[in-house]
């Protein structure tokens, strides 16, 4: 078993990267438990933690982002209230990026915050949502959704990775959290990037993305700067993932967004062989579609875009780019 401690202004987040880890993990005891699943993840894991915190209360959600929304909050906050939780018990999260943005956010404004635990079990929660401490729901208005807009930045005590996990996980869930990891190798690693086009283990690729997430955030935990560099690919990325009306998954939009944002014919290339190699689909899209959806971005002012730019495959920096280059791109 791996463990490394990130120590974040007000909140030290330990790590632990294994297998079996529910069984081997010693929870607090003295406290009481509110877990959080959704009904993939709560039918397959739910029964082995309650077996090691007997007591705990649960909510199983519907799977999918539309359980990440304010209404989910309100109610959890009021079964909490209802049970009296204090801030001292523990609100623990069991599943994918939707359940520990939801868990995280309601145990950051739960009492002003509650302890938290996370337990991420798929790919993309595993090397990236679970940690950094980005909390999130989304705001729904006249059958529109608009993702993310409601957050707080707020860090679990302990976050729990076992790549067992992910045998049940489906195919393109994995491959959407393959996009994160490629992100991580061609923005901060290259040998993590080559190493992913042999065969390897998952903790071996697991344990790189959580060291690169943890530096960068350390150095800017609120994205003012170093941060923003882990958004590469995602200017494109989210515009496809919108314009797909999200059937492409968050990674998979994001590996296409940084293939358009690569300006480097041989980066490009060996990005194409990549997702070859991993079944990575393709998306059709109008080219004027897209730059609608592009000239909404907020990043946007007076036509020019901060964007994380690949110098070569390991090194990214941020630049202050023409939408219109930009545009050139795709
Ligand atoms: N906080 C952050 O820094 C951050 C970063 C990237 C993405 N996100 C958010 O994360 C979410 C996407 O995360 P995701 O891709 O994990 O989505 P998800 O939580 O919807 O999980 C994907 C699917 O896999 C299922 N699943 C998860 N683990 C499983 C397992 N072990 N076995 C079987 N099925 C399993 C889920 O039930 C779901 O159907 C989005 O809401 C996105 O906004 C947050």
């Amino acid at each position: 078993m791996k463990e490394m401690s990130v120590n974040y202004r007000n909140q030290t987040v330990k790590i632990l990267l294994g297998e079996n880890l529910l069984e081997r993990t010693c929870f607090p005891t003295g406290v009481k438990y509110f877990i959080l699943t959704d009904d993939n993840v709560g039918p397959l894991y739910l029964k082995k933690l309650i077996n090691e915190i007997p007591n705990a209360n649960y909510l199983v959600l519907p799977s999918g982002e539309g359980s990440k929304d304010t209404v989910n909050v309100l109610n959890i906050i009021g079964m909490l209230l209802e049970l009296e939780f204090s801030k001292g018990d523990y609100f623990i999260a069991l599943g994918g990026g939707v359940i520990t943005d939801l868990s995280g956010f309601i145990a950051s404004i739960y009492k002003r915050g509650m302890k938290m635990i996370s337990i991420p079990t798929s790919l993309l929660g595993q090397v990236d949502s679970a940690l950094g401490g980005k909390t999130g729901v989304n705001y729904s208005k006249d059958q529109l959704t608009f993702k993310n807009q409601i957050g707080t930045i707020y860090h679990p005590e302990m976050i729990l990775i076992d790549p067992n996990f992910l045998k049940t996980l489906p195919k393109a869930e994995f491959r959407s959290g393959l996009g994160e990891i490629i992100k991580y190798g061609l923005c901060f690693d290259q040998e993590l990037f080559y190493q992913l086009f042999e065969s390897f283990s998952l903790t071996e690729i697991i344990l790189p993305c959580l060291e690169i997430k943890a530096e960068v955030t350390l150095l800017d935990e609120f994205e003012n700067s170093e941060r923003k560099l882990l958004n590469y690919g995602h200017t494109i990325g989210h515009a496809l993932e919108s314009l797909s009306g999200f059937s492409l998954r968050h990674g998979e939009a994001i590996a296409l967004g940084m293939l358009y944002e690569t300006e480097d014919p041989l980066i490009k290339n060996e990005l194409k062989r990549l997702y070859k190699l991993f079944d990575f689909p393709g998306f059709e899209f109008s080219r004027m579609d897209l730059i609608t959806y592009l000239k909404q971005d907020k990043k946007i002012s007076r036509g020019r875009i901060q964007l994380p730019v690949l110098e070569e495959i390991g090194k990214v920096c941020l630049k202050e780019i023409d939408l219109e280059e930009l545009l050139r791109r795709i």
